[in-house]
């Protein structure tokens, strides 16, 4: 099975406990970590926003409470059932559609931004995702997980991460779900590699790399016409 189908497949099946597994693997630093997300892409007002790899919403929704007119996509149709679902509940007027981050059914620059919150690692083509993330959008904001800088801190957060983690596979009954996320977080380009890749495929005057807990994560920001 190709990479993108194994993905999209993995998210399917995990849908339903998604939004739970979160907060018990993150023990709920996941919400924090996204509103510094939010505030951080919002920074700028921007008034149309689309929230790629969207997942069940968490992202679009805090988007839309800042002001924005939000579309989110995903090419899980099941995690886009349950993001449809929360927005129903929420009286919400994002727009979810299913669609491949790959080949954005949008025009060049038709948004004020774009986000991305633990989706681009997952994406076939890093490359390919990231050229069109910087062709839909004036500006991207990527938040995804990396590897701490400190060799001590970056070894017990990994073999936490390892003792830790596949007690949810059996949750979720997917436990290659859980032992992916850890092998690709592992692995994943963080801070100046991923800034490095993200100029050789978008094209902005200003990148900026931030740190999230140390470096467990980053938030990567490009901005400005060259
Ligand atoms: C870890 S979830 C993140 C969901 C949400 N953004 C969050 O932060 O909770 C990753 C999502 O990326 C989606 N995804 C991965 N590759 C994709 C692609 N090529 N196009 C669209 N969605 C993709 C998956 O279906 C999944 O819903």
């Amino acid at each position: 099975m190709a990479r993108a189908e194994f993905v999209r497949v993995m998210f399917n099946d995990i849908s339903h406990k998604y939004d739970l597994l979160n907060d018990v693997l993150s023990v709920g630093t996941h919400r924090l970590w996204k509103k510094s997300f939010v505030d951080l892409a919002t920074k700028d007002a921007p008034k149309k926003v689309l929230d790629c790899a969207t997942g069940t919403g968490d992202i679009a929704f805090m988007l839309e409470k800042k002001g924005a007119e939000v579309t989110g996509l995903d090419f899980s149709e099941k995690m886009i059932d349950f993001a449809n679902v929360r927005g129903t509940e929420k009286n919400s007027k994002v727009k979810f559609l299913v669609g491949d981050i790959q080949k954005l059914p949008f025009q060049d620059k038709e948004f004020d931004a774009v986000t991305i919150s633990f989706g681009i690692r997952n994406v076939e083509s890093l490359e390919l995702g990231l050229k069109e993330l910087g062709r839909v959008a004036k500006s991207v904001h990527i938040l995804e997980f990396g590897q701490p800088k400190n060799a001590l801190y970056k070894k017990s957060y990994f073999t936490l991460l390892k003792a830790y983690v596949p007690v949810f596979g059996l949750i979720s009954k997917r436990g290659d779900a859980y032992e992916y996320l850890i092998a690709t977080s592992e692995t994943f380009p963080s801070d100046e590699k991923f800034l490095t890749i993200m100029k050789n495929n978008t094209k902005f005057s200003h990148y900026r790399s931030v740190p999230v807990f140390g470096g467990i994560a980053y938030m990567y920001s490009a901005w400005g016409e060259v």
